[in-house]
């Protein structure tokens, strides 16, 4: 069996080329990323000469260089975690997220018509359904919950969902969308909040939280997530959504509270800073199908894995303090100075 992970040096990307690797040894996976500001060679340094692996840096918007990789290499599967993935970069400048998510998306899905595959899979995100009021803790995200986009992000992600279906339905391409919560773990890009959170109180800056911090997430270990793909892989009913989310939902500011405390910081870092513009207020996922149909359950309590998680960080301080420094720095600044 051959996959290829486009988006593989990325962070869920990555986890699940370990994942794959550990899981199914036979399988041969060749990982294509174009290598953004969130693709890092370096986290892949472990398996990159390792035989059954293969690199190529390539666009998965550029058609081209897709067919030349599809003609290449033929694989049978293909599971796609290549995006553009932060919400704020997307307010900030919503062009290339279409680009990507969208377009490349459509290419790749004209790549498995053309060359013939045995599965596309599509990694979608909760944020494809909106937000759910606070007020409703009885509400939950099913995979008939109609898509209601908020951020530019969002919408390109149910873009791309609404052409993966039309590809299963006009071309019988036998297509599967898994549609996850929040991840957290190792080789988180740090600019999203359980990253970001840990670098600044190990450098003793102030933690941004944004608004009140009142916002819940629905978090899942990462490998969980990995887990749930490979199983929709194996046993998944081709055209399905499934949802994926382990009913661990948390407000922002606890989470932050909880990362202070196992650093042993003080509270007083907390710097409340101005809202996200259209910020989503509750994600909740109800995974009934995916236990129901496939038997997949969470292995990683959250209590373990932000332990886990923080641990890493503390360990691989290098991985993370050459992404900080460079670019991100500009970003930083723009995003958060003076908000
Ligand atoms: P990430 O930003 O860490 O990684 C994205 C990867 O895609 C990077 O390696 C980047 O170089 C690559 N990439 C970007 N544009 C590309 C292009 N045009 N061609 C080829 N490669 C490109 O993202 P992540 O957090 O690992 O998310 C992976 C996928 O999972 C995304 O599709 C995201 O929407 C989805 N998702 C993420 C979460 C989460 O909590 N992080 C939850 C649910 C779903
Ligand atoms: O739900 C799945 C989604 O989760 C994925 O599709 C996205 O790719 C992924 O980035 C994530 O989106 P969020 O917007 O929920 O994640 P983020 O880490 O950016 O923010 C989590 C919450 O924390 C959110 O309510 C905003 C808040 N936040 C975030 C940052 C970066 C802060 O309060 N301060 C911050 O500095």
């Amino acid at each position: 069996m051959k996959v290829l992970v486009t988006g593989g040096a990325g962070f869920i990307g990555s986890n699940f080329i370990f994942y794959m690797r550990e899981k199914h040894p036979d399988y041969e996976l060749v990982c294509l990323d174009k290598l953004t500001y969130a693709g890092n060679l370096e986290t892949l340094e472990a398996v990159m000469d390792e035989p059954g692996f293969q690199f190529v840096r390539a666009d998965i918007a550029d058609r081209e260089a897709v067919y030349t990789v599809f003609e290449a290499e033929k694989p049978d599967i293909v599971v796609n975690f290549a995006a553009e993935s932060h919400v704020d970069r997307s307010i900030e400048n919503p062009s290339v997220f279409l680009e990507t998510n969208v377009m490349g998306t459509q290419v790749l899905l004209d790549a498995c018509r053309k060359y013939g595959i045995q599965r596309y899979h599509q990694v979608s995100t909760d944020e494809v359904y909106g937000d759910l009021p606070l007020d409703r803790p009885d509400l939950f995200f099913t995979e008939e919950t109609p898509l209601h986009t908020s951020s530019p992000y969002s919408a390109s992600k149910a873009s791309a969902d609404l052409l993966c279906h039309a590809y299963y339905r006009t071309y019988e391409l036998p297509v599967t969308i898994s549609r996850c919560s929040n991840n957290y773990g190792p080789y988180q890009f740090p600019e999203k909040l359980i990253p970001l959170m840990i670098a600044n109180a190990l450098a003793d800056k102030p933690l941004p939280v944004y608004g009140e911090g009142l916002n819940v997430r629905d978090w899942l270990y990462v490998e969980d997530h990995c887990a749930a793909i490979d199983l929709i892989l194996e046993k998944g009913q081709v055209g399905r959504v499934y949802n994926v989310g382990g009913h661990n939902e948390m407000r922002n500011i606890d989470i932050v509270r909880r990362i202070l405390s196992i650093l042993g910081k003080p509270e007083s870092l907390i710097d409340h800073v101005t809202d996200r513009k259209g910020h989503d207020m509750r994600y909740a996922i109800d995974p009934s199908r995916i236990h129901g149909e496939l038997g997949w359950l969470p292995e990683t309590r959250f209590d373990d894995g932000i332990q886990k998680t923080v641990g890493w960080y503390l360990e691989h301080c290098a991985w993370w303090k050459n992404i900080i420094n460079g670019d991100y720095q500009d970003y930083y600044e723009r995003m958060y100075s003076g908000r």
